[in-house]
């Protein structure tokens, strides 16, 4: 008997078929009995009439509980009005593990209880859509570079040096040594680029935050670019292909998973290049246009960060923002060397930034001085600087939160769903 998908049941209408998977549910009403089966893949009724199989079969089903791992056989028909558009007309069943009572029940539970349980959580249909969505955002990114020539070289996860500032370090004993959870893979990417011309990698990454918020993980996975002979303007445009390339691929290959999680998917089908592109100081004007208080200087928080983005019905680059709320690395513009060459990509309906990317500074002289007014241990970072030493040249990359994006497309109200297991301030159980 064949094996099949439940989501490729379409395929086998008529025939006599062998799904694996889990009871989802299971509703009896005396000779007749409905099991909903999931398998990973989808959800599909099986109809069990009793006095159409053995006896023994019949007294199996009224044993079963929900999660109980079954093998369940039958004939595919086309049923419009069950979940996912078929049915089974049940021959067979095998019980391969009964399960114990079962926490998550199909009442409304609270998020803390699911957090809890987040290993069983995932096993849920709003959090399997999720996952998918989120496979395929990745796989997708890694088409995109692959069809591009972008070689992927992976960087390293314990390093010796700090990226992203020193306030949010994972700090570990590397035998006796001091080193660090990878806040980005970026200084590696440079060297990357400069050996491979046009390159990513895609790995975790680790941030200390102290913040408890809808948008920070302390762990979370980045796609890291990086272009030899890049400038800001070529950076940008290639973030924006790669977001609006995302977005169809989404669009066209989930199209199942963003109903099951009602995402208003009209507001991702309008967005079309080339994205708006605004200054950090346009901003600012468009903050105080609205009648925030803000000063030319300051980082944007959160709330900003909607209020600039809620201007757009596509995601919006803010570019030039000032160089002291920025990277050592990031390259002043040669018109006014308060700002830097730098650009964040906010995502539309209030999901803030997902990228942030610029160009790097390539001249050897002002990366040392940058590297000391930061505070900076020189030491760590001399391998970085040969990279000026030997045959620097202008480049630029960027950094994509994956989970920012995955709350994003999938319309989430917490970053913690987007991941399936959260690392959150002062939370990493399970
Ligand atoms: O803006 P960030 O800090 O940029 C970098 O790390 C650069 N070195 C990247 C590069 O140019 N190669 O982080 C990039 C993105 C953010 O825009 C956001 O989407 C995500 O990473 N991010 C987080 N996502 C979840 N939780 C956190 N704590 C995050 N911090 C950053
Ligand atoms: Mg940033």
């Amino acid at each position: 008997m064949t094996v099949v998908l439940i989501k490729n049941l379409g395929e086998h209408v008529g025939e006599e078929v062998e799904i694996r998977g889990w009871l989802y549910n299971i509703r009896s009403s005396g000779k007749i009995s409905f099991l909903i089966m999931r398998d990973g893949t989808g959800l599909v009724q099986g109809v069990l009439v009793k006095k159409e199989v053995s006896e023994e079969l019949a007294a199996l089903v009224g044993t079963l509980t929900q999660e109980s791992s079954l093998i369940l056989r039958g004939i595919v028909r086309v049923e419009e009005r069950s979940v996912g558009g078929y049915e089974i007309q049940v021959t067979g069943m095998e019980l391969v593990s009964g399960a114990e009572e079962y926490p998550i029940t199909h009442k409304e539970h609270g998020v803390d209880f699911l957090a809890e349980r987040r290993h069983l959580w995932l096993r849920t249909p709003r959090q399997n859509a999720i996952m998918r969505i989120r496979s395929e955002i990745e796989h997708a990114i890694r088409e995109f570079f692959y069809q591009r020539d972008f070689v992927l070289a992976d960087a390293p996860i314990i390093t010796p040096a700090a990226c992203e500032g020193t306030t949010t370090l994972f700090e570990l004993d590397y035998h006796g040594e001091k080193a660090f959870l990878s806040q980005s893979g970026q200084l590696y990417n440079e060297a990357a680029a400069m050996a491979l011309g046009r390159i990513y990698c895609f790995g975790p990454t680790f941030r200390a935050e102290k913040s408890k918020t809808r948008r920070h993980l302390m762990e979370f996975w980045m796609i890291e670019a990086e272009m030899a002979y890049f400038n800001m303007d070529d950076n940008i445009q290639l973030q924006e292909e790669m977001i609006h390339y995302v977005i169809q691929r989404v669009l066209e290959r989930c199209k199942r998973e963003l109903k099951t999680l009602e995402r208003d998917v009209s507001k991702l089908e309008k967005i079309t290049l080339p994205f708006p592109r605004i200054s950090y100081t346009e901003a600012v004007e468009i903050l105080k246009k609205e009648g925030v208080d803000f000063t030319w200087g300051d980082d944007f928080g959160a709330p900003h960060e909607t209020i600039i983005s809620n201007y757009f019905d596509a995601p919006v680059f803010v570019h030039r923002y000032p160089a002291v709320i920025k990277a050592f690395y990031m390259k002043p513009d040669p018109e006014n060397s308060e700002v830097v060459l730098g650009a964040d990509l906010l995502a539309p309906e209030g999901y803030g930034e997902i990228i942030g990317g610029g160009q790097r500074i390539d001249d050897l002289k002002l990366l040392e001085k940058r590297i000391a007014e930061h505070n900076l241990p020189q030491e760590a970072f001399d391998w970085y600087l040969d990279l000026r030493r030997y045959g620097s040249v202008p480049h630029s990359g960027f950094g994509l939160g994956i989970e920012r994006t995955v709350a994003w497309l999938c319309g989430l109200e917490h970053i913690r769903e987007t991941i399936p297991f959260p690392r959150m301030l002062h939370k990493m159980y399970p």
